[in-house]
């Protein structure tokens, strides 16, 4: 009989009919299985008397059964407090008359200690729900106070660089849920030009001093032609090595940065020559984007 069922188990993968005869095959032959069973079926009876078997806490899968949306929130949100329920509540069910909800529930401090020092003590008023502690910080007028305190280096920065963003508090921001980051194009629509990609306007701004604009070393010579189209109309015209280069080269560090001359090139003429001339190239070499020698 054995050998039967491996030879059709052996031809499982052969065909939808042969699987279908196979199962109605198989039944046949187990059934006498089945009957050889009886004995142990006896033993099964006086198990479950149910008095015999020791009692064993409830699951968390067991308190799921009756507490399932606090399962369920759990199970999609709670972060690192997927733990067992009973890990946290050492008791349950015991509210009496005369008792309050916190002589019964679970203390944070039981487990933590002040996490993010006194100033921040009732863990409750921001992460609202014990059983999705991150997924809870929607308070945004609690957590708003803390901003400042907790992120020092962001609150220096908006502080220290002048801008409109500067006077906007931090939730206009960062609005909804902490820890939201907020996209520029819900606030900004109005497009530079068709250069810059708006969809990566941190390349350029700095969220929280937005006036420091920084262009990254790769920064295309159109992307700054956009806007500064005569001096790139000028500059291509040039027939000098320079006309080769990426304006980001020269103007490297941040936006509106001048390069001097002698950086790059030192003083490459005699002293006596170059003290004819205040010491200044560009009134031998003219415009530096063109480098037409002055007559
Ligand atoms: C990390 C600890 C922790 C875990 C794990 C946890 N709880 Fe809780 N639970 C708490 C705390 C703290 C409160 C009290 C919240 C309050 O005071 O608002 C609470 C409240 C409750 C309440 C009463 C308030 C309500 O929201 O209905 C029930 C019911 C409950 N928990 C069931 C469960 C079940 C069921 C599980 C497991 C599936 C579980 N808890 C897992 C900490 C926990
Ligand atoms: C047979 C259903 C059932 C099971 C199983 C069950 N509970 Fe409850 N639980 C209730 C009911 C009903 C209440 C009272 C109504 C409410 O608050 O939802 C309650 C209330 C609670 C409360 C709040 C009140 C109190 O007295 O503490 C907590 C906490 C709690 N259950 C935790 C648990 C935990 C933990 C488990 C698993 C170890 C669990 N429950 C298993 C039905 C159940
Ligand atoms: C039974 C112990 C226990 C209790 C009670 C408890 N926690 Fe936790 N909590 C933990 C453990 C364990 C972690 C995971 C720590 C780790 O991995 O560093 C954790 C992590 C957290 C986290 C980080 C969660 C994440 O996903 O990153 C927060 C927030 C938190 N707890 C808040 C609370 C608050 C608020 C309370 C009270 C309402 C509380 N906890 C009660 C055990 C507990
Ligand atoms: C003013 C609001 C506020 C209060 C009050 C507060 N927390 Fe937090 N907590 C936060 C925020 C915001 C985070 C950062 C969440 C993140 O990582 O996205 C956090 C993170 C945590 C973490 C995760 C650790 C980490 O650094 O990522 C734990 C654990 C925690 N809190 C526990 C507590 C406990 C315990 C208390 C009470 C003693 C408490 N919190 C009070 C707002 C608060
Ligand atoms: C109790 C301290 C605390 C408070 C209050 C707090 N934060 Fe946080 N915040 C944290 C911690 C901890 C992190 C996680 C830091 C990390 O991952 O490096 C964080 C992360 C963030 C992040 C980055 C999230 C990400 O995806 O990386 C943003 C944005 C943020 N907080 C904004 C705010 C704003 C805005 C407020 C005020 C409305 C605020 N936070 C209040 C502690 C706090
Ligand atoms: C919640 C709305 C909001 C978001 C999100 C936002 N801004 Fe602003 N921003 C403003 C307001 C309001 C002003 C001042 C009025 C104006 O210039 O439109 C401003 C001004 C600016 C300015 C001019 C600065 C000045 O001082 O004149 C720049 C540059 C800027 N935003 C860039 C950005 C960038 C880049 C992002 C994404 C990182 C962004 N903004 C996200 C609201 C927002
Ligand atoms: C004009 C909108 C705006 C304002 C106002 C604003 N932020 Fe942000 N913040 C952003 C954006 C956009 C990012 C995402 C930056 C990124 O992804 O590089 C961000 C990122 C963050 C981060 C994550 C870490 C980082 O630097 O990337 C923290 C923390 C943060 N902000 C805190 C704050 C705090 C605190 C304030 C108030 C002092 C504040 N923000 C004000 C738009 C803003
Ligand atoms: C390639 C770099 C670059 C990118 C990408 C970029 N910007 Fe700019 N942005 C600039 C420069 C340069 C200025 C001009 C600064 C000045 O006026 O001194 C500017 C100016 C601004 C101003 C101020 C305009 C005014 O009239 O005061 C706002 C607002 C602004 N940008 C928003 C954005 C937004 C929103 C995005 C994304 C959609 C974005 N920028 C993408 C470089 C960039
Ligand atoms: C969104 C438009 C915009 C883009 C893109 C842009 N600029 Fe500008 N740029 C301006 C404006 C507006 C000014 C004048 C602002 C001022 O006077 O502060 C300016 C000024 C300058 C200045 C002169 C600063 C001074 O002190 O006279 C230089 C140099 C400059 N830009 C170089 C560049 C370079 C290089 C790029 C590309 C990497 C670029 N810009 C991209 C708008 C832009
Ligand atoms: C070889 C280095 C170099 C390159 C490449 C270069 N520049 Fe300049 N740029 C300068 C120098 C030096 C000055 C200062 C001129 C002065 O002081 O008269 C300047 C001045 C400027 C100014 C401000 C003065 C004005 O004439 O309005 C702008 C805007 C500017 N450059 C944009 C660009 C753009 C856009 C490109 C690319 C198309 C570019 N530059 C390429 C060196 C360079
Ligand atoms: C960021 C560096 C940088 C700066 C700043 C810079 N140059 Fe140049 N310059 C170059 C490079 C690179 C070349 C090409 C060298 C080569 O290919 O041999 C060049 C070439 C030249 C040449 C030779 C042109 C030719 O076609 O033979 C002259 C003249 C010159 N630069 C003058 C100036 C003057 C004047 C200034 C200031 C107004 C200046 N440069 C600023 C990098 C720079
Ligand atoms: C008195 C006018 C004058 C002044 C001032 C002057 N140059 Fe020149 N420079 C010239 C002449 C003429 C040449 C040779 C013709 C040419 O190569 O275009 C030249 C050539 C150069 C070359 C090309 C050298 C080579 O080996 O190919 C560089 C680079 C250069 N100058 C840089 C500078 C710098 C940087 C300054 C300022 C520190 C400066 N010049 C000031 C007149 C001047």
């Amino acid at each position: 009989m054995k050998i039967i069922l491996l030879h059709w188990r052996g031809f499982i993968v052969v065909g939808l009919l042969v699987i279908i005869y196979g199962c109605v095959s198989a039944q046949e032959t187990r059934q006498p299985v089945k009957a050889q069973n009886t004995e142990p079926q006896i033993t099964t009876q006086i198990n479950q008397d149910p008095y015999q078997k020791a009692v064993v806490p409830l699951t968390t899968r067991q308190c799921g059964q009756c507490h399932f949306s606090i399962f369920e929130k759990i199970r999609n949100n709670g972060g690192k407090h997927k733990i067992n329920c009973r890990d946290c509540h050492a008791t349950f069910h015991s509210l009496r008359p005369g008792m309050t909800w916190s002589d019964v529930l679970p203390k944070c401090a039981n487990c933590h200690a002040e996490e993010h020092g006194p100033a921040f003590k009732e863990c409750l008023t921001c992460h609202s729900d014990p059983h999705a502690p991150i997924k809870s910080l929607t308070n945004l007028e609690i957590l708003a106070k803390g901003c400042n305190t907790c992120h020092v280096d962001q609150d220096k920065e908006i502080k220290q660089y002048e801008s409109a963003h500067a006077e906007m508090s931090c939730s206009e921001c960062h609005h909804t849920q902490h820890g939201y980051r907020p996209n520029c194009n819900e606030c900004h629509t109005e497009p530079h030009t068709e250069f810059v990609d708006n969809s990566s306007c941190m390349i350029c701004h700095p969220a929280h001093s937005p006036r420091e604009i920084n262009f990254p070393t790769t920064t295309e010579n159109r992307v700054c032609s956009g806007c500064h189209d005569e001096i790139n109309r000028t500059f291509t015209a040039g027939t000098k090595k320079h006309a080769s280069l990426q304006c980001i080269f020269c103007h490297s560090e941040r936006h509106g940065f001048i390069p001097d001359c002698r950086e790059c090139h030192g003083v490459p003429h005699t002293k006596t020559m170059m003290s004819r001339f205040n010491n200044n190239c560009t009134s031998c070499h003219g415009d530096p984007h063109t480098l037409t020698l002055a007559e």
